[in-house]
């Protein structure tokens, strides 16, 4: 299966031309599955709640996803992108999954990063994994990689690859990432952007770039530049996920002990 992360530089507010671009760059790339960063059509600063909300679209029905489900459908290729949704008065900073066929789903993100928590709703889709036939695919968006519940509620529900898209401003997350596949036997796919955004005022956010597509292992299959948009694809064995021995005493999933993590299901304080 080719798999493959777009890296790109989204002008804010921009809508139209963000997309036109990831067309324009991802016309003549050859894959079965992309992923897009999060907020992939409109950019990330935003200055308020109703910016977002002037933003935010329907999933499925804004212009943004039908724009994208047209391109699945073309391509013949599945699609993972980031995009604020709005859904009634609510916000969310959601991720949809579209194909050859169509809409698949969404997921709403989970952990909120800063000044997020001012534009979007704390997302209630909870993690989900969507068969796509040749894979299983689960989502989490950016910050979900500082909790890895999130990476492995979707390796435990039984994706074979976390499709990430984001939006980074901290360094760490291509190299927990490694740790995220590593210890829950999955393929991931982190599409971050490049450049940065000081709207309003507010201090510059630096986006990190280095997109990657990693291993069951860890190791890093393909990266992109810490600065530059760009594109990487890279072909996999999708089987290789369904196999979580670690020696032939080991197993990531089956030596789990439970009943001794009472404590992640504790509210804090409890
Ligand atoms: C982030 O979650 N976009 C930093």
């Amino acid at each position: 299966m080719k798999i493959g992360v777009y890296q790109n530089n989204p002008v804010f507010g921009e809508v139209d031309l963000n997309i036109e671009q990831a067309v324009q760059v991802l016309t003549d790339v050859e894959t079965d599955l992309m992923v897009l960063p999060e907020l992939f059509n409109t950019g990330y600063q935003f200055l308020s709640k109703e910016e977002a909300q002037s933003l935010a679209e329907e999933i499925p029905l804004g212009k943004t996803c039908q724009a994208m489900i047209d391109f699945a459908k073309r391509k013949g290729d599945f699609l993972v992108f980031g995009m604020a949704e709005r859904d009634g008065d609510h916000i969310y900073n959601g991720s949809a999954v579209v194909g050859p066929e169509g809409f698949i789903g969404k997921y709403r993100k989970t952990h909120l990063f800063a000044e997020e928590k001012d534009w979007f709703d704390p997302g209630d889709s909870g993690f989900q994994v969507f068969d796509l036939g040749p894979a299983k695919i689960g989502v989490m968006i950016c910050f979900d990689w500082w909790f890895p519940e999130s990476a492995r509620v979707l390796a435990l529900e039984g994706a074979d690859i976390i499709c990430h898209p984001a939006n980074l401003v901290l360094s760490q997350c291509q190299q927990a990432m490694t740790t995220r596949s590593l210890e829950n036997g999955v393929f991931s796919a982190t599409a971050n952007r490049v450049g940065s955004e000081a709207r309003g005022g507010k201090p510059p956010l630096i986006f990190t770039g280095k997109s990657q597509i990693l291993d069951c292992w860890g190791q890093v299959l393909t990266g992109l530049a810490e600065a530059e948009p760009g594109v990487s694809v890279v072909n996999i064995d999708v089987i290789q996920a369904r196999d979580k021995k670690i020696t032939v005493q080991n197993n990531r999933f089956v030596d789990r002990r439970p009943q001794f993590y009472d404590a992640l299901l504790r509210p804090l304080g409890n």
